[in-house]
């Protein structure tokens, strides 16, 4: 409502309200000069009675000119944008008043209307904020009249009233933008490169408007990053290439044996022996990457519906640590579970989490140092620790640590042992046997539990393991 102090109404010092007054007061004055020149009334007479009637039409015209002053203020004062005043203009005149009443429903008619405008427009610039895609609308002028939020973070804070031009300066994006200007199409799609401000690939879909909208908007640039797209199908061409490879390796050193065993080694029993149990390796090595190949798919299957089942995980470290007790044994190690505090129950698919621990273990196992010992601590904790562009859920958890003695490994090999078919240097110089998945499927399966994973590494600690479960899983 307006806060303007009101003006003490008085009638305007201008010659309109005499006037009117003179006027009225004219034929009745005419009629008394008639009537003195004809002798017929004293002069002293007719001019008192002239007065009389002056002082009548005044005390008759005053109010209605005074209202009438009053209802122009009034209206005036809402053109040029004032509220109404929280007491409404009362007049005696009924027909002012009704003129006002007029005013006052239209006044509160627009006042609403222009509400659910502001609404509207406010309800329809959030919802295009949340659009992923970069979506911006352009003037005849091929200036930006309106960019949502995608839009810019992509190119910059202020990129309203600029011109398109200077945001995205592709020759093909510019021509197909003056062809919708200069009203040569309707509509256009086109895919681009930009430099700045970082190198992309973007799909664009320029569609003109069947009229001018908002902020002289006569076209619309809809937007689509085709970046992350292609590089998501560089990784799996990446991953096929490199899946070929691990195969095609056993598999040509199994074609050469079989050659071998079918000419030189035809009748030497003790080559036979000795090129039938590596191409059993060899055969195994296959058939243990077929298995995490699979296993990799079956898991990216079901990333993301979340595991809705109740796992003791001491149970299941405990046959895990038994299940590994001869091959430890060969490694000249043994395996310690610690269970550090009293571990509940928690949400989660125990064949996923035991082939996790299973791998963590193993790996101490081929990658520890012999004749020192592996030890696994479980316990409780109240939250587990962030990582960036990881979803992990609040609340207690659990954490399963793995932990033993080794070589420090470099801060630039820590950060890409869950890379898929990644495996050390030194391991494959040592020909310890791998298929370099067994870290990113643990990886996976902690991102399915909304978990997170851990890896520390020092020359006298040794290297640590550490997985992050949460006890409940929130839908
Ligand atoms: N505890 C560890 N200590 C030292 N290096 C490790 C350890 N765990 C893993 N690595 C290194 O990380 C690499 C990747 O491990 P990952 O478990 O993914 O594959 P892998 O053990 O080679 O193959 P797979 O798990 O299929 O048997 C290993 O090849 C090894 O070089
Ligand atoms: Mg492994």
């Amino acid at each position: 409502m307006s806060n303007m102090p009101r003006k003490p109404i008085a009638i305007e010092k201008n010659m309109r309200f005499v006037d009117r007054v003179l006027l009225l007061s004219l034929p009745v004055g005419s009629i008394f000069v008639i009537l003195v020149a004809a002798g017929i009334l004293p002069a002293w007479i007719a001019v008192s009675s002239y007065a009389a009637c002056v002082v009548f039409n005044i005390i008759f015209l005053f109010p209605l000119t005074y209202e009438l002053q009053q209802l122009k203020r009034y209206i005036t004062g809402m053109s040029h944008g004032s509220e109404i005043d929280d007491q409404e203009l009362v007049l005696e005149e009924q027909d002012s008043q009704e003129i006002i009443n007029a005013v006052n429903a239209m006044h509160k008619f627009w006042s609403e209307k222009n509400d659910v405008l502001e609404a509207q427009t406010i309800s329809d610039t959030a919802v295009l904020d949340t659009l992923p895609d970069p979506l911006m609308m352009i003037d005849e002028n091929g200036v930006i009249s309106g960019a949502n939020l995608a839009a810019r973070t992509l190119f910059g804070k202020n990129i309203r009233e600029k011109s398109i031009d200077k945001i995205i300066s592709s020759n093909n994006f510019i021509e197909a933008i003056n062809r919708i200007l200069r009203d040569d199409s309707e509509s256009e799609s086109l895919i681009f490169y930009i430099s700045k401000p970082v190198d992309k690939k973007l799909y664009a879909h320029i569609k003109k408007l069947p009229y001018i909208s908002q902020g002289n908007a006569i076209a619309v640039i809809s937007i689509y990053d085709l970046t992350k797209a292609m590089k998501i199908e560089k990784m799996q061409s990446d991953f096929v290439a490199n899946a070929s490879h691990e195969l095609r390796t056993p598999l040509a050193v199994i074609s050469g044996f079989i050659e071998t065993l079918q000419t030189s080694a035809k009748n030497d029993p003790q080559a036979q022996d000795k090129f039938l149990g590596i191409m059993k390796e060899q055969a195994e090595y296959m058939s243990a990457l077929i298995e995490n190949l699979l296993s990799l798919s079956k898991i990216e299957l079901m990333q993301d519906n979340l595991p809705d089942t109740q796992v003791n995980i001491v149970k299941i470290v405990n046959e895990v640590a038994q299940g590994l007790f001869l091959k430890a044994q060969e490694h000249e190690t043994e395996i310690h579970v610690l269970i550090e505090d009293d571990i509940p129950e928690i949400t989660a698919d125990a064949q996923q989490i035991k082939q996790v621990v299973q791998n963590l273990t193993d790996n101490a196992i081929k990658y520890g140092t012999p004749h020192n010992d592996i030890v696994i601590k479980i316990g409780l904790i109240d939250s587990i620790p962030s990582a960036p562009n990881l979803k992990i859920q609040e609340g207690k958890a659990v954490s399963i640590s793995v932990t033993n003695k080794g070589p420090k490994i470099s801060d630039d090999k820590l950060a890409r042992l869950t890379e898929r078919f990644y495996r050390m240097q030194e391991h494959k110089d040592k020909n310890i046997k791998g298929t370099g998945l067994g870290l990113s499927i643990a990886k996976q399966i902690i991102v399915r539990h909304r978990g997170n994973l851990t890896v520390k590494s020092n020359a006298y600690n040794g290297t640590t393991f550490t997985i992050y479960l949460p006890q409940h899983l929130q839908q």
